[in-house]
C-alpha cells in the first residue's frame, strides 16, 4: 500500500509539473495575429519616438551618421568595442576601393565583473590600459605614419545622446552594467581622459552604437543594407531614415536647412530593447526577473529576447517546478536558486541535444546545477522549456524587424518592383543559437509572405560593429583634407 501511495503522489507531482509547463507555454504564445499587432505597435512607437524627444519608450536616437562607408576609406585605424561581457580592440588597414580591408588584427579582453558595477574612472582606466598594450604591438607594415595621431572608432553599446559624431552622453546603463557616476557623462571625454592619464595619444573620431557600427560595416560590403540588428547579450536595431521624416531633428534645424535636408539621410539607433507593448506575451517569470534586475522597469523587450536573459528565464521556470512540483526530488537543488547560473549558451547546448538519451541535457544539469539522475522524461521537459523561451524570443525579434520594414514601406511589393532590402545581423545569440536564428528567419517569412520575403535578405556580418566603427573613424578622420572625387 505504501508503494501505491507513493506512486500516486509522484504522479500527482508529475501532473503538477506538466501543468506548470503548459501554463507557461500558453502565456508565451506568439500566434501570427499577435506578432502582427506587435509589428504594428513597433511602427507606431517608431513614429512617436521620431516625433519628439521622450515621445516614446523607443528613444530613436540620432547617431549623427549621415553618410555610410563608400569603400574609399584609406589608412590605419583603431576601433574599440565595449558593450557586452567582453571588449575588443581592433586595428584595421583600409586600402580604398581596390584593396578593401587589407589587414586586420584584434584582441578580446573579458571585463572583470567588479568593473561593470564600479566607478567610471576604474572602467575607463582598465580599457585605456588594454588599448595601450594593444597599440604597443603595432608592427611592420601596420603602423601609423610618423607624426600622425592615431584615430579610433569607439563602439559603445549603450544608449547615448550624441552631441556630435564624436561625443555623447550616456543616458543609462543596460545589460548588467551599472556605474552610477558615468550616467550623464560624455563617454568620449571619459575615455580620452583615461588615455591621457596613461600617456596614450589617440583621438576618438567616431562614437557609435554597435547597431550603427554593424550597419556601417554591412554597407561597406553590400549597398542594399538598410538596417542592422544585434541579437547578443542585449538586443537592438538601427536603420537608415530620411532626415525629413524625423520631426525632432527638423525642429533643430534653421529654416534654411530644411530644404537641404530633403535628400539627407540619418542613421537612427532605435534602442528597441526598451520597447514595451500590452501585446507582448509576458509571464510572471519575466515580471520577477525584471523586479530583481539591476534596471527594473527598463529594457522589457530585451529581457524577453536577448542572450543575457534567456537562460535565466529557463532557470526560473525550473525553479518553480522544483519548488511546487518537487520536479527534482523532495528538496530544491541549491544551485538552482542562484540567479543567472544557467547561461544562454548552456541552454542552447541543451536545446540542440540530438542524442537519443539527451546526454548533453543530463551533463549540463549535473555540471551546472549539480542535479544527477534525471530521467529521460524529465530531460524532455527541460528541452521543452528551452524551446518555449527561445521560440518566443525569436518570434518577437522577427515581429520587430517587420515593424522596421513597415516603417520604411518595404513590407510589400509595390508595382511588381523588386527592391532588395538587406538586414545586417550580428551578436552571439544570432550566431550561435541556431534554433533561435532559424526560427527568427522563418517567422520573418511567415509574417511577410513568400513574395515579399524573396526581397528581404537577413545576413550575418561577423564583427561588423568593430570594422564599422573603424570605417566611420576613417571617413571622419582629421587628416581628410582632400575630398574623394
Ligand atoms: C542594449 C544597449 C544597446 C545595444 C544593445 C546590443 O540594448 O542598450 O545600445 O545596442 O544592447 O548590444
Amino acid at each position: 500500500a505504501l508503494v501505491v501511495k507513493h506512486r500516486i503522489q509522484s504522479s500527482g507531482k508529475w501532473a503538477r509539473a506538466v501543468a506548470i509547463l503548459k501554463e507557461f507555454e500558453d502565456k508565451c504564445g506568439t500566434p501570427i495575429g499577435k506578432l502582427r499587432q506587435i509589428a504594428d505597435a513597433m511602427t507606431v512607437e517608431m513614429h512617436a519616438g521620431l516625433a519628439s524627444e521622450g515621445g516614446s519608450k523607443l528613444k530613436m536616437l540620432i547617431s549623427f551618421v549621415d553618410n555610410l562607408p563608400t569603400g574609399n576609406e584609406k589608412g590605419l585605424f583603431y576601433a574599440l568595442d565595449l558593450g557586452g561581457t567582453n571588449f575588443r580592440v581592433l586595428r584595421v588597414l583600409l586600402g580604398g576601393k581596390e584593396s578593401g580591408v587589407v589587414k586586420q588584427e584584434s584582441e578580446e579582453v573579458s571585463i572583470p565583473e567588479h568593473l561593470m558595477i564600479g566607478s567610471s574612472h576604474e572602467l575607463f582606466d582598465f580599457i585605456a590600459a588594454a588599448l595601450a598594450k594593444f597599440v604597443a604591438t603595432e608592427g611592420e607594415g601596420l603602423h601609423v605614419s610618423p607624426g600622425k595621431q592615431r584615430e579610433l572608432g569607439f563602439t559603445f553599446s549603450f544608449p547615448v545622446r550624441q552631441t556630435s559624431l564624436s561625443s555623447g552622453n550616456l543616458i543609462k546603463w543596460t545589460k548588467g552594467f551599472s556605474i552610477e557616476d558615468a550616467v550623464g557623462e560624455d563617454v568620449v571625454g571619459e575615455l580620452t581622459k583615461a588615455m591621457e592619464r596613461i600617456g596614450l595619444d589617440m583621438r576618438v573620431s567616431a562614437l557609435v552604437n554597435d547597431t550603427i557600427g554593424t550597419l556601417a560595416g554591412g554597407r561597406y560590403h553590400h549597398q542594399d543594407v538598410i538596417a542592422a540588428v544585434i541579437l547578443g547579450t542585449g538586443t537592438n536595431a538601427a536603420y537608415v531614415e530620411r532626415a525629413h521624416a524625423i520631426p525632432k531633428w527638423q525642429g533643430l534645424l534653421p529654416k534654411s536647412g530644411e530644404m537641404a535636408s530633403i535628400l539627407q539621410i540619418l542613421v537612427i539607433n532605435m534602442e528597441w530593447g526598451n520597447f514595451r507593448s500590452s501585446h507582448l506575451p509576458l509571464t510572471e517569470y519575466d515580471q520577477a526577473l525584471d523586479d530583481e534586475s539591476k534596471n527594473p522597469g527598463e529594457q522589457i523587450f530585451e529581457k524577453a529576447i536577448s542572450g543575457m536573459y534567456l537562460g535565466e528565464i529557463v532557470r526560473r521556470v525550473l525553479y518553480r517546478m522544483a519548488e511546487e512540483a518537487a520536479f527534482f526530488g523532495d528538496t530544491v537543488p541549491p544551485k538552482l536558486k542562484i540567479p543567472y547560473i544557467l547561461r544562454t549558451p548552456d541552454m542552447s547546448a541543451m536545446h540542440h541535444d540530438t542524442s537519443s538519451d539527451l546526454k548533453v541535457v543530463g551533463n549540463k544539469l549535473k555540471d551546472i546545477l549539480e542535479i544527477s539522475n534525471t530521467s529521460l522524461k524529465m530531460r524532455k521537459v527541460i528541452v521543452e522549456v528551452c524551446d518555449i523561451v527561445a521560440t518566443r524570443g525569436a518570434r518577437l525579434s522577427a515581429a520587430a524587424i517587420v515593424g522596421i520594414l513597415k516603417k520604411l514601406g518595404r513590407d510589400t511589393v509595390r508595382d511588381g518592383e523588386k527592391q532588395k532590402s538587406v538586414i545586417a545581423l550580428d551578436g552571439g545569440l544570432f550566431e550561435h543559437y541556431k534554433k533561435f536564428s532559424g526560427c527568427m528567419k522563418s517567422t520573418v517569412k511567415e509574417l511577410l509572405g513568400e513574395e515579399v520575403a524573396e526581397n528581404i535578405v537577413i545576413e550575418h556580418f561577423d564583427d561588423g560593429s568593430g570594422i564599422g566603427a573603424a570605417l566611420l573613424a576613417a571617413s571622419h578622420s582629421q587628416y581628410l583634407e582632400i575630398e574623394e572625387p
